[in-house]
């Protein structure tokens, strides 16, 4: 199969597979504010990571390109919507471009169509700096992203088998690339050792792509006729992953992504220690389903729903937001108190 069709073969079965809401938001509960002295006018919902000014925390994550007409309008389509929403993208895996030209067209529409927009490149970690910098150059990206996807490549029959070397190879990318790097996984979560090695080889932001939305395993395992159903279940869910990454030994910007889908499930990652958030699946299925103009109001309904969550709480900022007091339960309490991570610091805080 060519690399072009498995892209295809990925749309098709994340869309058919969905989102399975296995991401631990539902452990988590504010706690309610009965006098949260704000108003809904006050509330921002601008951000910075690091250099890059988001004017919102929404990002759409990393998914397509590479596979001719159909990714490029995919492509097409998700790049008019962050333009007008005012959302940063990141783009699929720029690999096949970079061994075959003739696809490069299918990622540069997205700069095309946004052309002051924050784009975002990405690779595997297999990228060496100059594979990375004919990335970033092909899309004039303001980041680039590198996707840890070990999961992934084992249950695919085709994929990768050799994995020594990566957090070198990024330690090496970091270091010779123009714009940040955020290394992201692909739904299966990093737990925070995984988020101290990187922040060690000088990565500053992560983007934690949490189990409980789209499953590549599932996904390679419906592609395959060999499967590994045993990756089925195999992940940190996304609000564990995110806390902890915001427990690792060295602090890092994180974002928030793997199977959101609510505005209840953004405020939730943010107060958790996210910055901002990614997503892919749930965004993909509105496009292709309901067509642009219903993704777009939907990104505006994520929009409304956050601030009026924010003024609930008495939040004005994403930084306040990411103090609001939570109580956490069930599984997720149970994985964080084994982990050694204190969830009084969630539940006894408060927003000064
Ligand atoms: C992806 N994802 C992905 N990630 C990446 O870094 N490079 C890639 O090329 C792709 N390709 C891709 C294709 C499709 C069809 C989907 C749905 C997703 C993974 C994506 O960025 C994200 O990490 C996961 O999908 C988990 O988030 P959601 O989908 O649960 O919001």
């Amino acid at each position: 199969m060519s690399r072009s069709e498995r892209k295809w073969d990925h749309i098709r079965y994340a869309l058919e597979t969905g989102q399975k809401r296995l991401t631990a938001f539902d452990d988590i509960q504010f706690i309610h504010q009965s006098l949260p002295n704000i108003n809904v006018s006050d509330v921002s919902i601008h951000q910075k990571i690091g250099e890059l000014s988001l004017s919102s925390p929404i990002f759409i994550n990393a998914m397509t390109g590479g596979g001719g007409e159909k990714t490029y309008s995919l492509n097409k389509q998700l790049a008019m919507v962050a333009r007008e929403a005012g959302l940063a993208i990141a783009v699929g895996s720029q690999m096949s471009a970079l061994k075959d030209k003739s696809e490069r067209y299918t990622y540069e529409v997205v700069r095309k169509e946004n052309p002051t927009g924050v784009l975002i490149a990405n690779l595997g970690s297999e990228a060496t700096p100059d594979l990375a910098k004919a990335a970033i150059e092909m899309i004039e990206a303001n980041a680039l992203q590198i996707h840890l996807n070990v999961i992934q490549e084992l249950a695919m029959p085709e994929g990768d088998r050799e994995f020594s070397g990566a957090l070198k190879r990024i330690e090496m990318v970091v270091k010779e690339v123009n714009v940040p790097v955020i290394v992201k996984e692909v739904g299966f979560g990093m737990c925070k050792e995984t988020v101290e090695a990187l922040s060690s080889v000088g990565v500053s932001v992560v983007d934690v792509g949490g189990f409980g939305g789209t499953n590549f395993a599932e996904i390679e395992n419906k592609r395959s006729d060999k499967s590994k159903a045993f990756f089925n279940q195999w992940g940190i869910p996304t609000a564990i992953s995110i806390s902890e990454a915001s427990h690792a030994s060295s602090p890092l910007t994180i974002i928030g992504s793997g199977g959101l889908s609510s505005s209840i499930d953004i405020a939730k990652g943010i107060a958790l220690g996210a910055s901002a958030v990614g997503f892919a699946g749930y965004f993909l299925k509105i496009l292709v389903e309901e067509g642009i103009d219903s993704l777009y109001e939907e990104i505006s309904s994520l929009h409304d729903g956050l601030k009026i969550i924010m003024t609930a709480l008495g939040a004005k900022s994403i930084f306040d937001l990411q103090s609001a007091p939570l109580m956490i339960s069930g599984q997720m309490h149970h994985w964080l108190t084994q982990r050694g991570i204190d969830t009084k610091t969630y539940s006894q805080r408060t927003i000064k």
